[in-house]
């Protein structure tokens, strides 16, 4: 079967698709949880260890997971199938990463909805209202209230399923044109001014001089594992996106601009909010709740600060929205694709069934905080815990292990064009994928087991 001349109606132009991917990987991972951990990691010499893994393991992989969809022209169970036979057992890594997809959509839409609330609370002056303990203590009102966040959640449910109900081209690549150009704006905005404050030139020493002593071996551990989060890896993301490409498409191009973007992105975003803290005087390592707690109150301290916070949960909605699409398109794709189910359907359920699974994840922010799903986490840290640390690193190493090993190598460049077979990037691409990444997410997995004490 030559899936080449097959045809898929997909993206309209290779810039849409590029903006969708990097929709899809810019996300919360890159404004929300970048900028924390490289506080807890000590800054410089965590940043450098994150760029090896982006490069020598995330891109190599992005690669894979689009020739896999780009080949197989189908969602990422059903293009398994096509590519092994319908009894090949290959399909379970699909489907590992489509049940991924899927409770991921369910716990990040709590986050999401958050910044939602965020974004509501700064246009509607709630944050000039009373002093900084007032707007610190929002963030407690909002989790502790079940039905607020639930409200939000929903809501921005509804958001992401309103955009991919329209299909590719007029609902995803359309709406990721209009988004992710307007996310760029606004961070372009914020960083410039963020360099102007008095904070701007220790947060670029923080972020770029790399001290070494400071560099756990949980900091590299930790950027390995973020590298897989933050370019959608391991959750069929790249490959229900690449099964939409053309097959003239230079997939290892077009992966180092969505890489490039999304470690842009978290740069930027991170330098604005350390110039952020640091204009307050305030160390950095706010954990979880520094964009939240900390950050709008000394926003508010800066000039147009409620301009500024507005602007900054703007950025942080799109952020978690264009990233939504992509989890619900994941399940939705396999849903049209091996149920034949229409799109309106598949997109309604899907997203149903996602809210349904986020209420025991928002409320694990109130009514079920003291109940604990895996030993000591509460449903919404399971899942995260589950999903973020072990499905999707294994869905990455599958994925590596299924290019490297079981591709021929002609089967390798015919979908490789641009790629020359005996250079040494192909060469290079080759032995990550066969030795490096299935070393690398092992050594990953036995950690978080804490098999490695
Ligand atoms: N890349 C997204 C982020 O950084 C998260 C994500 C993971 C999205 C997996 C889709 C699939 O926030
Ligand atoms: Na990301």
């Amino acid at each position: 079967m030559d899936a080449r001349s097959s045809t898929r109606k997909g993206w309209a132009s290779r810039a849409g698709f590029v903006l969708a991917a990097a929709g899809s990987a810019v996300g919360l991972g890159n404004i929300w949880k970048f900028p924390y951990i490289t506080g807890t990691y000590g800054g410089g010499a965590f940043v450098l260890v994150y760029l090896g893994c982006i490069l020598l393991l995330g891109l190599p992989i992005m690669v894979a997971e689009l020739i896999i969809g780009r080949c197989g022209q189908r969602d990422a169970i059903g293009s398994f199938l096509v590519l092994e036979g319908p009894d090949s057992r290959w399909k379970w890594v699909g489907a590992v990463s489509v049940v991924a997809a899927f409770l991921l959509l369910a716990f990040y839409s709590v986050v999401a909805g958050w910044s939602f609330d965020y974004v509501f609370k700064a246009a509607s002056g709630e944050f000039s209202k009373g002093g900084t303990e007032q707007i610190g203590g929002l963030f407690l009102k909002l989790t502790a209230s079940a039905f607020r966040g639930l409200f939000w959640q929903a809501l921005f449910l509804a958001a992401t399923a309103g955009i991919v109900i329209g299909g590719i081209r007029g609902g995803i690549e359309r709406w990721s044109k209009i988004l992710m150009p307007a996310l760029f704006g606004l961070l372009i905005l914020l960083f410039l001014h963020s360099m102007f404050s008095p904070g701007g030139m220790l947060a670029l020493r923080f972020l770029f001089t790399p001290d070494f002593s400071l560099l756990a071996p949980r900091a590299l551990l930790g950027a390995l594992g973020h590298a897989f989060f933050t370019l959608s890896l391991g959750a069929g993301v790249m490959i229900t996106y690449g099964s939409y490409l053309d097959a003239e498409a230079d997939l290892f191009g077009l992966s180092f601009r969505i890489a490039a973007l999304d470690t842009l992105v978290a740069l930027l975003a991170s330098l604005t909010i350390f110039s952020v803290v640091f204009s307050a005087g305030m160390p950095i390592d706010g954990g979880p709740g520094l964009v939240f707690k900390t950050l709008p109150i000394l926003f508010l301290q800066l000039p147009f600060g409620k301009l500024l916070a507005l602007l900054f949960f703007l950025l942080l909605a799109f952020a978690a929205l264009t990233s939504a699409i992509s989890m619900l398109e994941v399940v939705v794709a396999y849903a049209v694709d091996e149920w034949c189910w229409p799109r309106g359907r598949a997109t309604g359920v899907v997203g149903l069934a996602a809210f349904f699974l986020g209420i025991p994840c928002g409320l694990s922010f109130n009514v079920l905080k003291g109940f604990a799903l895996l030993p000591g986490h509460t449903v919404f840290e399971s899942l995260d815990l589950l999903v973020s640390s072990y499905m999707l690193p294994l869905g990455g190493l599958m994925v590596a292990v299924y290019v490297g090993w079981r591709w021929t190598r002609d089967r390798q460049c015919s979908a490789f064009v641009n790629l020359h077979p005996e250079g040494r990037l192909f060469a290079a691409w080759r032995f990550v994928l066969r030795y490096f990444a299935p070393a690398a997410v092992l050594i990953i997995l036995f950690n978080e087991a804490g098999w490695l004490g």
